[in-house]
């Protein structure tokens, strides 16, 4: 006998169905029990086991396929469009939020879905103490003193004998050793760039490389960028055609914040065009070692003959953001990049970069990089489910070909700087969308989402609440209509 107090039978089912869906454990394109299946389970009738079925096809989460069954939505949002910025060379003038967002980030309290950091506890701390603490007995008391540049020999052989694996050839002499991605990037544009000068960039872009470049008065253009395939190379080479372009900057692998990882055609293209046009690209490859289960793609790098590819990348998004470890690879502007370097801060830090080294030979950064990637990818597939099935009707998003990071667009009337302020105050961090573009006002209903963490119920709740202040502003309600009945 039904209880009057309690929703019907179907409703019941199409809720327990839905909160699976929502978890990730029945991830997108998993086949749902038949309708005889699921009504055995459930010890209903047939009739009503498929009244839940089509509860949830109404409400987006499952699909019917005839003649095999239901399925869950798999991308059931379509994918953000990409955007058309005008070819304009402009100063880059930022938000105040970028700084807002790195004051945010230090509070332990916060659901941190804003910045592109890794989670702490996901970091290999056993294998990176061990590995300091052999380095130290190894080193002794030299240890303590500078690592002039380009660096200690044993981190860039490693460096080098790993990049050879997937394509790179460098000898060791070809790398400079660096405080993080950021200073390699600030002295690859420092070589090819003078104040004033105006540099490429991808539309959206990360808002370090802006942030740089304001820092030493570069005006940046925006190049069309496909979520897919990267940067627009017919609009890159008009731009280059009709503006005094000194250097073009590109995320081409696991890209910030789109996660599109370019094809090889097209990066082999980018390094071509760049040689023909005489103008250097500086390559940012950071996420590069994010492709878990896949081979690696090769960086742009690989293709370089010439020298005109400046490598930067680190070991912050794998590894260790805190060590502030990441290297360049400059190409014929080798001199020049050693002398900025010794010039920006004299001398490394031999103790970490030795025990990075062996980290890098003993196999530990690769038992771990295994590891690691399987767990971003868990959490993105159930960060992006729980945003296809909570968030506003017209959300759009891909999920990333690798990487972590999930760029979203919310729909037209919503607006991600006033979400970012309404999250922000009960704990909740994202990137908002103006972030991503040198004068700090496109992409005003894109986020960004870090999903390198656990999928915790505190971090779901942060993700449907997200859902539900944009969906007010959105004058939607959050969960599709029909699932918010099945509750
Ligand atoms: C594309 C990209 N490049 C560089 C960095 C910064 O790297 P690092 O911490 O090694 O300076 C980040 C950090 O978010 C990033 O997303």
């Amino acid at each position: 006998m039904q209880n009057e107090a309690e929703p019907p039978s179907y409703q019941q089912i199409a809720s327990r169905l839905r909160t699976a869906i929502q978890r990730g454990d029945l991830a997108p394109g998993a086949k749902l029990p038949s309708v005889r299946h699921l009504a055995q389970i459930e010890q209903v009738s047939a009739p009503t086991a498929e009244h839940a079925l089509r509860l949830l096809e109404a409400a987006g989460l499952v699909v019917a396929r005839p003649r095999s069954g239901f399925y869950v939505a798999a991308g059931k949002l379509a994918e953000p469009q990409p955007a058309l910025p005008r070819a304009m060379a402009r100063p880059v003038t930022l938000t105040a939020s970028v700084h807002q967002l790195f004051a945010r980030v230090r509070s332990p309290d916060l659901v941190a879905l804003g910045a592109a950091s890794p989670c702490a506890e996901w970091l290999p701390e056993k294998a990176l103490a061990r590995s300091l603490l052999s380095a130290s007995r190894r080193l002794g008391p030299s240890a303590l003193a500078y690592s002039v540049p380009p660096g200690r020999l044993d981190l860039r052989s490693q460096i080098a004998r790993r990049a050879a694996r997937w394509g790179l050839h460098l000898s060791p002499d070809q790398l400079i050793v660096t405080h993080g991605q950021s200073q390699a990037m600030r002295l690859a544009l420092q070589v090819t760039c003078q104040r004033g000068d105006v540099v490429a960039i991808e539309s959206p872009c990360y808002f370090g490389t802006l942030m740089l470049m304001r820092s030493l008065g570069l005006r940046a253009i925006a190049v069309p960028t496909h979520p897919r395939s990267g940067m627009d190379l017919a609009a890159l080479e008009r731009i280059l055609r009709t503006h005094p372009v000194s250097a073009v900057v590109a995320v081409p692998t696991a890209n910030n914040p789109l996660g599109f990882t370019m094809p090889v055609a097209g990066k082999r293209r980018l390094v071509e065009l760049l040689d023909d046009a005489g103008v250097p690209l500086i390559e940012d490859d950071v996420y590069g070692d994010l492709s878990a289960g896949k081979p690696r793609a090769p960086a742009c790098k690989a293709f370089d003959e010439s020298g005109n590819v400046l490598y930067c990348t680190s070991v912050s998004k794998t590894m260790a953001p805190g060590w502030r470890i990441g290297w360049i690879a400059p190409g014929h502007r080798f001199d020049a990049v050693l002398e900025a370097r010794v010039e920006a801060s004299l001398a490394g830090t031999p103790l970490l970069e030795a025990a990075l080294a062996e980290m890098f030979a003993s196999g530990d950064y690769d038992r771990h990089l295994r590891r690691y990637g399987q767990r971003i990818k868990d959490s993105v597939r159930t960060i992006s489910a729980r945003i296809a099935a909570t968030w506003p009707e017209g959300t759009r998003l891909r999920c990333p070909d690798d990487g972590f990071l999930l760029w979203v667009e919310l729909p037209a009337c919503v607006d991600a700087l006033s979400l970012y302020e309404a999250a922000g105050s009960e704990g909740i961090s994202i990137s908002p969308g103006v972030m991503f573009c040198p004068e700090g006002h496109s992409y005003g209903h894109h986020v960004r989402i870090n999903c390198a963490q656990p999928t915790t119920p505190k971090l779901l709740a942060a993700l449907d609440r997200i859902g539900t202040l944009a969906a007010a502003q959105a004058g939607s309600r959050a969960l599709p209509a029909v699932a918010a009945q099945a509750q």
